[in-house]
């Protein structure tokens, strides 16, 4: 039996696969921000073909994409409209507010889908209301927060004439894209219709070492472009990471679903084990929350004694730990997992509470 760590902490640990790095080496490339580096426009192209825009722009974070199209929609100091425990609002270090200069707004947003009446009476017209004007909507898919969940397309449409209503642009963070769309059982381009722009990562579940694609209309991407270079994004030889992404696009899209069936058996196991636990039915994608508010335990305790028996999972709250499957994560580590799961949950039970640290997980 292997004793190797299992790292559910998140599917950025996928490593690059062999065809992603004899992709690598053998890229030919350019200075991208010069002349333009042809490997990094062949995966800006792919990545709008398959998002269903007129172009892309190739960024080294799916936090950078993000920032870049606040910047590139909106002006200073109007209001971005997220849904609750988004990304960009929770994850992103304030950059919304320090270095885009914009006010964002949480919004209740069950299983990740921005509650719509809340929507409606948020969405401002501007100053003259004596309210700030919205200058963005950005939607969540999958959302990470909430668990991995994929608001529907009846939803997104929803969003969106709300937004046009107002005229207001809504920008999709689809950092797991693919994800969401093999849980809607859709092309990705069918979900992005519904955004304005789309950021999505090659880095996640799709395994390439680094970078996002940022999508929409050859018009926003130009200014996106502009934004990219003033927050320090200019890249150039970079055709060197691109080459991975679009051995990640052209062969990784289509292996999520395994990623998705063995969450929904790693979640069915904990529920076994105690239904309190995880919910299978709340699991859609690759993220499977496990809640652990009816333990006397925190969360970096559990992580701990599942670290001992060779499990790693991300503590993201005092009494949450989440749990993301992969590449690497196959049936039989899915089975190690649970069984560790069984004797931790056993530990816990005949054990008294501790406080330890806690750290957030991406
Ligand atoms: C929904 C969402 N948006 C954006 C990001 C940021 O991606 P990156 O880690 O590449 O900056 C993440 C990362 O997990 C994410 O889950």
């Amino acid at each position: 039996m292997t004793t190797s760590l299992i790292d559910l902490r998140s599917d950025t640990v996928t490593l690059p696969t062999e065809r992603m790095r004899e992709a690598m080496a053998s890229a030919p490339l350019g200075d991208d921000s010069r002349d333009g580096d042809p490997t990094v426009r062949r995966l800006e192209a792919l990545g709008a073909e398959r998002a269903g825009k007129e172009a892309g722009l190739f960024l080294p974070s799916g936090t950078m994409a993000n920032l870049v199209a606040l910047l590139a929609h909106t002006g200073r100091g109007v209001e971005v409209l997220v849904s609750a425990g988004s990304h960009i609002s929770r994850t992103e270090m304030g950059g919304v507010a320090g270095l885009a200069s914009l006010f964002h707004r949480e919004l209740p947003a069950p299983h990740g889908a921005i509650d719509l009446e809340a929507l409606r009476e948020a969405l401002s017209p501007g100053l003259a209301h004596n309210r700030l004007a919205t200058g963005l909507v950005a939607i969540e898919t999958s959302h990470n927060d909430a668990g991995g969940t994929v608001p529907s397309l009846e939803h997104m449409a929803s969003v969106q004439k709300l937004a046009r209503e107002r005229g207001v642009p809504v920008h999709i963070d689809g950092a797991r894209l693919f994800n969401a769309a093999q849980a809607l059982g859709v092309q990705a381009s069918r979900i992005t219709a519904f955004g304005d722009s789309v950021g999505f990562c090659v880095s996640k579940g799709l395994s390439a070492p680094i970078g996002s694609v940022l999508c929409g209309s050859a018009a926003f991407i130009e200014r996106a472009r502009a934004f990219r270079r003033m927050v320090g994004g200019n890249l150039r030889q970079a055709g060197v990471v691109a080459a991975a992404g679009i051995v990640a696009l052209e062969e990784m899209i289509g292996r999520l679903a395994e990623d998705h069936r063995r969450a929904k058996e790693l979640a069915s196991g904990i529920a076994a084990i105690d239904a309190s636990l995880s919910d299978p039915r709340e699991v859609e994608t690759n993220i499977v929350n496990v809640d652990l508010s009816r333990s006397a335990h925190l969360a970096p305790e559990w992580a701990a004694a599942l670290k001992a028996r060779g499990i790693l999972a991300g503590p993201t709250k005092p009494k949450r730990l989440r749990l993301l499957t992969h590449r690497h994560i196959g049936d039989g580590e899915v089975k190690r997992a649970l069984a560790a799961f069984r004797e931790v949950h056993a530990g816990m039970a005949g054990s008294r509470a501790s406080s330890l640290p806690l750290r957030e997980g991406v």
